[in-house]
């Protein structure tokens, strides 16, 4: 007798877009069809995929009949129950998105982008059409961070929160350390790996994790936040001459995406930070990522993995496709998405009080320390260390002065009074430290 054959059904689903991310969905929905379908059921079938280009060379194998340039096509067709968004982009993905929901149609999109700027109203879209709207790939990539969040600490009041979200930047900071590797080299390595954004500014200037943190604010804390209100800042600024005197003093630099509950109020930002160097966020290299995050009763957790390229990162996609195709299957209708509780004011940057690493690029010359240390104590900043490296008189050199606990108010003053005087050669930078990760 032979083995009987299983009979299982089928989910057709189309996607929009098909670059780094929309390739690893294509290849994983193929090389796991077995796994998924014993797992789920039944069958995820590709049905269409809106494309710009259609005859565009493609690394991927792919049957042109599936690719179409009219995105109305994948919208309008009452066989695909779910779209999958991976354009990335406002415009036009949210008007995409709204007419896919308005037609019924379940959502699953990796665009924190859309979602960060518009999260609000296409939650409570996808809610009064009562179709699901999967964002897991929106955050850390391959881990699965927002399921940890809405499901693992469901019962848990999450208190704080510190992420290393951007894979370029961190990639970009790990770098930094081995010689000889220009920013533009690394960045160019990054985007060849498919960790970039398609406007890699985006890395850098701390936007992508922004996006990221409004997201992750919305799960752990309930808010919706405004982007603008959340203070962003990137790695611009940050040197191999930082990265190096930052190991030197026993510290890491990391772009984190920082949340912290205050009672009534909050704070929520996005700067390189430097962090003790056995802080286990410090040690998070390469293009990872990682969510550091204290709960209330469950304690600390450290969520580590591959936040970015187009493999991890459509194993999210999938998890959220195969997640909703179950709910389709079974019936019993989708999980309504968070429920959320009144905004908290963001407490202003400049109130943030903390430790300051502050470089200067100054004439070597008599004097000059005494005038900084003169602005800082105006300030009321108080010094912990100073160091200043190779004697070149009358050259421009660096100092850097780690300061004791000081507002950003503060440190922000003190900075434009040094940044007027004659011998400072360039904007002074200060990076703020983060000892107590809770
Ligand atoms: N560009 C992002 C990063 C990956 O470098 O982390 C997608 O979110």
């Amino acid at each position: 007798m032979g083995a009987s054959k299983i009979q299982v059904g089928k989910i057709q689903i189309g996607m929009i877009g098909l670059g780094t991310v929309g390739s690893g969905v294509v290849q994983l929905l193929e090389k796991n069809r077995d796994l998924i379908r014993r797992r789920l059921g039944a069958d995820i079938q590709i049905k269409k995929i809106a494309v710009a280009q259609t005859q565009k060379k493609r690394s991927l194998k792919i049957a042109s009949s599936l690719l179409t340039d009219k995105v109305e096509e994948v919208l309008n067709d009452p066989e695909i129950s779910m779209v999958v968004e991976l354009m990335g982009g406002i415009d036009p993905a949210k008007r995409y998105l709204l007419q896919a929901i308005e037609k019924g149609k379940h959502i699953v999109t990796a665009n924190k982008a859309v979602l960060a700027h518009h999260g609000a109203e296409l939650f409570s879209a996808a809610e009064k059409k009562k179709v699901g709207l999967g964002f897991e790939a929106s955050v850390c990539g391959g881990i699965p961070i927002l399921r940890a969040l809405r499901e693992g600490l469901v019962a848990d009041q999450v208190t704080s929160l510190y992420g290393i979200v951007n894979g370029t930047s961190n990639y970009i900071l790990t770098e930094m350390t081995s010689e000889g590797s220009s920013f533009e080299e690394v960045l160019k390595k990054a985007q060849e790996k498919g960790y970039a954004e398609a406007d890699p500014r985006f890395d850098v200037n701390g936007i992508d994790s922004v996006h990221k943190l409004v997201l992750l604010l919305r799960l752990a804390f309930g808010v919706q936040v405004d982007v603008e209100s959340i203070y962003t800042e990137g790695i611009g600024r940050v040197g191999p001459l930082d990265v190096k005197f930052a190991e030197e003093l026993g510290y890491r630099i990391k772009l984190l995406a920082i949340a912290k509950l205050e009672g009534d109020s909050m704070e929520a930002r996005v700067h390189p930070t430097m962090l003790p160097k056995e802080t286990l966020l410090a040690t998070v290299d390469g293009v990872f990522n990682a969510v550091y995050l204290l709960g209330e009763y469950s304690g600390p957790g450290l969520y580590f993995g591959s936040g970015a390229g187009g493999m991890p990162t459509a194993t999210a996609v999938v998890s959220d496709v195969v997640d909703i195709a179950k709910n389709i299957l079974s019936g019993i209708g989708v999980r309504g998405s968070e429920r959320m509780v009144p905004s908290k004011k963001i407490k202003p940057i400049e109130e943030v009080q903390c430790s300051h690493y502050l470089r200067f690029m100054a004439v070597d010359q008599p004097g000059v320390l005494a005038k900084i240390a003169g602005f800082l104590g105006e300030e009321g900043i108080g010094i912990a260390s100073v160091i200043q490296k190779g004697r070149k008189l009358q050259q421009s050199v660096p100092v850097v002065i780690m300061t004791y606990e000081a507002k950003g108010r503060a440190v922000e003053r003190a900075l434009a009074k040094v940044d007027q005087l004659p011998v400072v050669t360039e904007k002074s930078l200060a990076i703020r430290i983060e000892t107590d990760l809770g």
